[in-house]
């Protein structure tokens, strides 16, 4: 089929606003919009002036009334417990009826923020799809963070009430949530008034008094009444949540998702960008703490009345590398979405794919991998094993969908390896230099938006207008900043190269090497620090910190920098994946006293490295060589 991307990226370039409201048509509203777009109104203008509608009515009451009743909507397939659990539209509708009746009694109304700090359970998306039909404003914090950055997250958003549980479950542990949940209320400023917890089967725990209340208990009992609770209209401008992500430190931010622009943006999306239909099988694998998980796993395919896979388990190990395949043969899953390194992990476990003819994989159609650089040889792996189209695309928790890709729906475009493709309708892709300037095809430069950006887009973070302001759209004035560094070819294809800040991408999971040495600088013993992100074969990066000792210290290094390793996991938690630690003399820097984390990273990838020309001391990167290859760190 020739595809039709160019016709309808034309299409949307002529007129864009004609564009976004057609889309719109496929969405119910409560009341039409006064402007598709106003750009007076928020930081860079807003989309749907004046509608109002619900995102949980969109998801579920309208497919409820028009016949997808008995279609399973949701699928928690565990391959960590061994279980797996089917709700229909009816059903989930109901679930969510129920919770959404037991959070208006806790006294949540529209506009209360309300924390979900959950595992990997159908509970998660119940919950999601509750707030939102209250028009609370939900966050949901990622469960392999710590108590502090849950805090953290407490004291930013404010919440009325959190939704927890009782445990999660990694391969080999359980993860007793209820003391990291206990902990960050300890913390923070902000006190919520009420939690609800759910009591999993592997870790109970106990309830505080006053404050928590037990999910099963009160939801069952909502649910036993057939209680509901109509969808409360909102402004499509309005919050539907919040969902923070690493900034460049360790401050988070709190990026902002209207309802009326994602759901236009995410029901778009489905059909155009990624070739699925109503009624099919979408899963991605990714987690519900992550932005993946709030647009791919549940809002996305149950907007367009799909069946979604919330799957609790890893690529490998739960229990083999042949998991990703069953669940597809035994759902019939059309198109999976993950990250490239659950890609690497399997291909580690299984080189030659001798899981996949063990299962039929006859309905399905495309592999969809984003999150990080998807590199040349896990896409080839994956066509020639699975024998499907491998679609790169490239997006950002700020975006909340794809800015670039190949798009299936619409006809798909010659892949080449190493570029998430080209940008769809709504993203209008530069590349600058450091001054501002467009630069030549093919050349390196900085990645930028042109604005306004399209609906589904952040709006503003949560609560701070000017830090938005200042960190997106200030260094290049009319662009969204995507902090990405790449560049786009003669055939506008684009090619993602690094970040351009201090961001590092590790295993899929967005992390802030600046947050991470807010952190080794707190142990008493350290004097200095840098934390870099070093190339790893299966993660992609991995941290790596390098100390330098107070004067006079004389314990020994090794316990220091286990100490340090230690408090990284509990302040930040394990999903940093902080394990390498490095003592040095001296770090390098420049004359001006900046350290040349740049240079110490090409040196731990051995990549070629030139001396920085206002390098204080060059004798010091010959002393980090030394070290790393004594440790046997990254340099070969
Ligand atoms: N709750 C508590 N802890 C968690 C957690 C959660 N939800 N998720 C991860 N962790 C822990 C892990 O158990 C691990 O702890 P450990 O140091 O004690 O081993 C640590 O955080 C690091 O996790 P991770 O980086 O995921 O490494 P891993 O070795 O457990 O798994 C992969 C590696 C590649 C299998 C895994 O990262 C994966 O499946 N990635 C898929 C990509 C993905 O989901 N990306 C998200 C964005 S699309
Ligand atoms: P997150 O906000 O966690 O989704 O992370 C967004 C960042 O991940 C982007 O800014 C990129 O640096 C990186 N990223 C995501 N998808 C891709 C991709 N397909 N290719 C290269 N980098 C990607």
């Amino acid at each position: 089929m020739q595809s039709r991307y160019h016709e309808v990226y034309d299409g949307w370039v002529k007129d864009p606003e004609g564009f976004w409201a057609e889309a719109a048509r496929d969405i119910d509203w409560f009341k039409p919009w006064d402007k598709v777009f106003d750009g007076d109104a928020g930081v860079y203008g807003r989309w749907f002036t004046g509608a109002e509608c619900n995102t949980c009515h969109n998801a579920l009451d309208r497919h409820v009334a028009s016949g997808r009743a008995d279609q399973v909507a949701l699928i928690h397939d565990s391959a960590i417990t061994g279980t797996i659990a089917k709700l229909t539209y009816a059903e989930l509708l109901a679930e969510v009826n129920a919770l959404a009746s037991v959070l208006r009694d806790q006294g949540v109304g529209k506009g209360d923020r309300v924390i979900l700090y959950m595992p990997m359970v159908a509970e998660a998306a119940v919950a999601m799809l509750a707030c939102a039909r209250l028009g609370a404003i939900h966050s949901v914090v990622f469960g392999g963070f710590a108590a502090k950055e849950l805090a953290t997250r407490i004291d930013d958003a404010t919440p009325k009430l959190i939704v927890s549980a009782s445990c999660g479950i990694e391969p080999g542990r359980v993860v007793a949530y209820k003391p990291l949940l206990d902990a960050a209320i300890e913390l923070s400023a902000h006190r919520p008034e009420t939690c609800i917890i759910l009591q999993r089967l592997q870790l109970g725990c106990d309830l505080v008094a006053g404050r928590d209340i037990d999910y099963a208990e009160t939801v069952g009992a909502a649910r036993a009444a057939g209680r509901t609770v109509e969808c409360v209209p909102v402004a499509a401008t309005d919050p539907l949540y919040v969902l923070y992500t690493s900034g460049t430190t360790g401050q988070p931010k709190g990026v902002v998702r209207d309802n009326g622009g994602h759901m236009v943006a995410l029901k778009w999306s489905m059909e155009n960008e990624f070739g699925v239909k109503p009624g099919e099988v979408f899963w991605a694998a990714s987690d519900v703490g992550w932005v993946v998980g709030h647009s791919y796993i549940v809002y996305a395919p149950l907007l367009h009345g799909c069946t979604t896979i919330l799957f609790e388990g890893k690529p490998v190990g739960t229990p083999d590398a042949g998991t990703f395949w069953r669940v597809i043969s035994e759902h019939g899953v059309v198109a999976l979405f993950t990250a490239p390194t659950a890609f690497r992990a399997i291909k580690k476990e299984d080189p030659q794919g001798l899981f996949v003819p063990k299962y039929d994989l006859s309905k399905f159609r495309t592999l969809f991998l984003a999150g990080e650089r998807a590199d040349p040889e896990t896409i080839k792996w994956a066509e020639q094993k699975l024998k499907v189209p491998v679609i790169d695309h490239w997006w950002q928790t700020e975006t909340g969908h794809p800015i670039s890709q190949n798009p299936v729906g619409l006809g798909i475009l010659p892949v080449k390896y190493g570029s998430p493709c080209v940008p769809m309708p709504g993203f209008d892709v530069r590349v600058l230099d450091d001054a501002g300037h467009e630069v030549e095809r093919g050349t390196l430069g900085n990645v930028v938006v042109k604005l306004p950006l399209p609906p589904g887009c952040l709006p503003t973070l949560w609560n701070a207008d000017e830090r938005f302001f200042n960190a997106y759209l200030t260094e290049f004035p009319g662009y969204y900043k995507t902090a990405d560094a790449g560049f786009i070819d003669d055939d506008n294809y684009l090619f993602i190269m690094a970040r351009t800040d201090d961001i590092i991408n590790v295993a899929g999971h967005r992390l802030s090497t600046g947050g991470m040495e807010e952190v080794v600088a707190e142990h008493p013993d350290v004097a200095e620090c840098a934390v870099i992100g070093i190339a790893d074969a299966m993660k992609g990066q991995i941290p790596c910190g390098f100390i330098v000792l107070n004067s006079g210290v004389d314990r020994d290094v090794a316990i220091i920098e286990k100490e340090v390793v230690g408090l990284v996991r509990d302040r930040i938690g394990p999903v940093a994946a902080f394990k390498m630690v490095v003592t040095i003399k001296r770090l390098p820097k420049t004359r001006s006293g900046k350290i040349l984390r740049g240079t110490m990273q090409k040196i731990a990838d051995s990549e070629e490295w030139k001396m920085p020309a206002t390098i204080d001391d060059p004798a010091i990167l010959d002393e980090i060589t030394e070290v790393l290859k004594a440790r046997g760190i990254g340099v070969i």
